[in-house]
């Protein structure tokens, strides 16, 4: 196993549906799969005892796919939830969302509501989903506050970074350290824009429903032999 582990671990979860096609099932059974690889990762990552673990589960622009496929992710979500929240307590998992859960429906909402309170004790580790969200969204959100705030209090001072990161969505959470994206994109997709500024990429061609514990590993040991230098020079580390 990697020597060096990360603290931080995301994952941008991609290829569901081209893996399904490639199998001439519907997009439905990559997603279908895809949960249940998700579920693995959250396995694998908890005994590693790798603190935070945040799923891209669902973008602001998968909010543009077709109606159907949006109502079986919303679907799939839910019951996640729901035949999980146990087995979250048992482990010590504290659940957390990030993105504009107010656009789900109702029903969805409610069921994340109770996650995050009922896993709220969690020490083991933190599980961040990812859905709705967009990071420039996020970005601008974020901004949104500071002028609400300042003009609350009524004078104009400048902020600095830490101040501005404490209004992003991922103000309780450490920045990823590795970022995984399978099934052979080689970009963000609007995914962490401000967090990911220091964070070691790892790019995979496995469709999402194919990545293992074993591809994780391989994740894990290219991570250890990677140098961050955050702009200084090997001898000064
Ligand atoms: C990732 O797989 C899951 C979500 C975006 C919800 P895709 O559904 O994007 O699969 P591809 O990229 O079309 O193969
Ligand atoms: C990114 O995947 C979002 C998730 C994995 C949830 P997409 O499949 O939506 O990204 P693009 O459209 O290929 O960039
Ligand atoms: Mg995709």
């Amino acid at each position: 196993m990697a020597s060096q582990l990360p603290q931080h671990i995301a994952i941008i979860m991609d290829g569901n549906g081209r893996w399904a096609k490639s199998k001439g099932l519907p997009r439905l059974e990559g997603h279908r799969v895809g949960v249940e690889i998700a579920e693995e990762m959250i396995t694998a990552v908890h005994e590693l005892q790798i603190p935070f673990l945040t799923l891209y589960a669902f973008s602001e622009e998968n909010w543009n796919r077709p109606t159907e496929e949006v109502d079986t992710l919303m679907g799939l979500l839910e019951i996640f939830l729901k035949t999980r929240q146990e087995k979250m307590i048992n482990k010590g998992i504290r659940f957390r969302t990030i993105g504009d859960i107010s656009k789900l429906p109702a029903s969805v909402q409610s069921t994340i509501a109770e996650t995050v309170s009922i896993t709220k004790d969690g020490q083991q580790m933190t599980l961040i989903l990812a859905l709705s969200y967009g990071s420039r969204d996020e970005i601008v959100g974020a901004v949104n506050k500071i002028v609400q705030r300042t003009s609350d209090v009524g004078h104009r001072g400048e902020i600095t970074e830490q101040e501005f990161a404490k209004c992003l969505d991922t103000a309780d959470f450490p920045d990823p350290d590795l970022l995984i994206r399978t099934s052979g994109e080689y970009r963000l997709s609007n995914y962490l824009l401000w967090q990911l500024a220091y964070t070691e990429l790892y790019f995979t061609k496995t469709m999402w429903p194919d990545f293992s514990a074993q591809e994780l590993s391989k994740a894990l040991e290219e991570y250890s032999k990677r140098e961050r230098r955050f702009g200084k020079i090997s001898e000064q580390l």
